[in-house]
């Protein structure tokens, strides 16, 4: 045993469980429901899923069946999403991954792939809708003398998954900053209909639970202690038109902070996934705004520098998602950071009553919009899967206010990112309430169809293409149906030329 494993396992009973990945890897079977621990690339296990790869490929030579049913939090990164797909080891994946092989695998129709939003998966697993949890394999900080478990930087479903499972393997990674001890909040329950009682939290960095899973020791089957990184990537740095969208929203918050609209430091923030979400936060360290509060389910880079800066006082999350540079910036400041990052369940930081009650913010980003604020946030041309919908219909729904940031060209102009009708729906009109490109904002409250349509055309759609949308819009109030004008050949023809000929322009 290394020091690092004495240092991190110090229960008894468990440590005489401490194993190598392949013999912990060996408890899962073909067939078998598998819930893994990881969001968005933080807190996955790392030496369990590359032997259960190697052990499935070497199966597949047999001639022997060998695939899993996989559940998270949300994404992993490429040493588990990746190789399991690599290796044709997933039959079923839910609630939401990012992964290019995973993403290949599920486009090419080789994997049943469950999109859903990240509140409901905990629940539905509970209530058996996929089946037996077979195993749970959660990568951890480390083991108490007493059992109690310290979660790492993802919590996710981890709680869930281990209540679930028959049997625990639980990956021990001493990469894993041990400081993490006591940041986490992880509430016992959320409770069961009809009996649910209200989840008492009522300030963003309020507590109402314990710092450790606690979890039945007679199911941990496995130990495995690792020092792995995780794999996620840095974010781009903050383009010109991040930088526009995030001055745009900025100067909309001054404005209702001054109209006495807004408090002084705004509301609790929740920014989403991806490079353009982070730009915005990247955005408010220049920014007038002091004293925020993030309430959010992933906390990224921009986030991690606003408490760094002194501009946020505390943020709560889900999962600590950095890139390697945020996470060295991270480590080397985890003493004052302590106090001032609450880790929680997903089921927690994404449920309807919090993000309704605390009147979050939500900022999330989008694959499109159309003219009258459906926002598609997860499929390509309609039909490829990009990442899934993740936590962005949780805070969309609730939030006090839902934005939806992208730029208004994709692929070099090819694509416009607002068009007649969404290719798929994620978040309907009823939902939205701002849309953000770097040409402008359109505030869609308290607007009918077409007004909204003339304001996304006019102020968010990109030049190129406000022509073509002013057209479409004309005839099809010409066409009648006045209320939500359409014609429905035309529709998704944006779409369809931008597959035939490789731009959604017309030549
Ligand atoms: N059509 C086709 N491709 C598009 C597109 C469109 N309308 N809009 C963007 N893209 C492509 C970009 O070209 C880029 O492709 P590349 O990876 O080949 O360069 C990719 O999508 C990512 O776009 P980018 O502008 O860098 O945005 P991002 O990193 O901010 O990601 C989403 C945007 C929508 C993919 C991402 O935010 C997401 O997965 N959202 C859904 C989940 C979510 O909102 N979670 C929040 C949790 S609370």
């Amino acid at each position: 045993m290394t020091a690092n494993a004495a240092e991190r396992v110090q229960h008894e009973g468990l440590r005489a469980k401490i194993m190598s990945a392949e013999q912990a890897a060996s408890f899962i079977k073909d067939g078998m429901n598998v819930g893994i621990s990881g969001f968005t690339g933080a807190g996955y296990p790392k030496a369990v899923p590359a032997a259960l790869a190697k052990q499935m490929e070497e199966a597949h030579e047999r001639g022997e069946q060998f695939t899993i049913g996989m559940l998270t939090g949300a994404s992993t990164a490429a040493d588990c999403d990746g190789v399991l797909a690599q290796a044709k080891g997933v039959h079923f994946r839910t609630p939401f991954q990012s992964d290019p092989t995973l993403r290949n695998s599920i486009n090419a129709g080789e994997v049943n792939y469950v999109d859903m939003h990240l509140s409901h998966v905990e629940q539905q697993v509970r209530f058996g809708f996929y089946g037996k949890m077979d195993v749970a394999l959660i990568e951890i900080t480390g083991i108490l003398p007493d059992g109690r478990i310290i979660p790492s930087m993802g919590v996710g479903t981890n709680n869930e998954w281990m209540k679930a499972a028959d049997k625990i393997i639980l990956e021990v990674n001493s990469r894993q900053h041990i400081l993490l001890e006591g940041m986490h909040d992880i509430h016992p329950d959320i409770g069961t209909p009809p009996n649910r009682k209200p989840i008492p939290l009522e300030k963003p960095d309020g507590r109402i639970g314990s710092p450790y899973f606690d979890i039945d020791l007679s199911k941990v089957v496995a130990v495995v202690v690792t020092d792995l990184p995780d794999r996620n990537s840095k974010f781009a740095d903050p383009d010109e038109n991040s930088k526009r969208i995030a001055s745009q929203i900025i100067d909309f918050f001054s404005h209702e902070v001054k109209a006495g609209r807004l408090p002084a430091n705004l509301l609790p923030l929740q920014s989403g996934v991806g490079n353009v979400a982070n730009a915005v936060l990247a955005g408010l360290q220049d920014s007038p705004f002091e004293n925020l509060y993030g309430y959010t389910e992933v906390l990224q880079d921009g986030m991690l520098d606003l408490i760094l800066n002194g501009k946020m006082v505390s943020a709560s999350a889900t999962a600590l998602s950095f890139s390697p540079e945020a996470l060295q910036r991270f480590n080397d400041n985890i003493e004052s950071l302590r106090s001032k990052i609450i880790l929680r369940p997903q089921e927690v930081t994404n449920h309807p009553e919090l993000i309704r009650r605390l009147g979050v913010i939500g900022m999330n980003a989008m694959i499109e919009a159309d003219i009258f604020g459906n926002v598609n946030s997860t499929h390509v041309m309609g039909t490829r899967m990009m990442n899934g919908i993740g936590g962005s219909g949780d805070f969309t729904r609730n939030a006090f206010w839902s934005f939806f940031v992208s730029p208004s060209v994709a692929k070099d102009g090819k694509i416009s990112c607002i068009v007649p009708m969404v290719s798929h729906h994620d978040h309907t009109e009823h939902d939205v309430m701002f849309i953000v490109t770097e040409q402008g904002m359109a505030d869609l409250r308290g607007k009918a169809p077409r007004q909204r349509a003339k304001l996304i055309i006019e102020n968010c759609a990109h030049p190129d293409y406000r022509d073509m949308l002013r057209d479409y819009l004309d005839r099809a109030e010409k066409a009648g149906g006045l209320h939500t004008p359409h014609m429905l050949n035309e529709a998704l023809s944006w779409h369809q030329r931008f597959v035939e000929t490789g731009d959604m322009r017309v030549k």
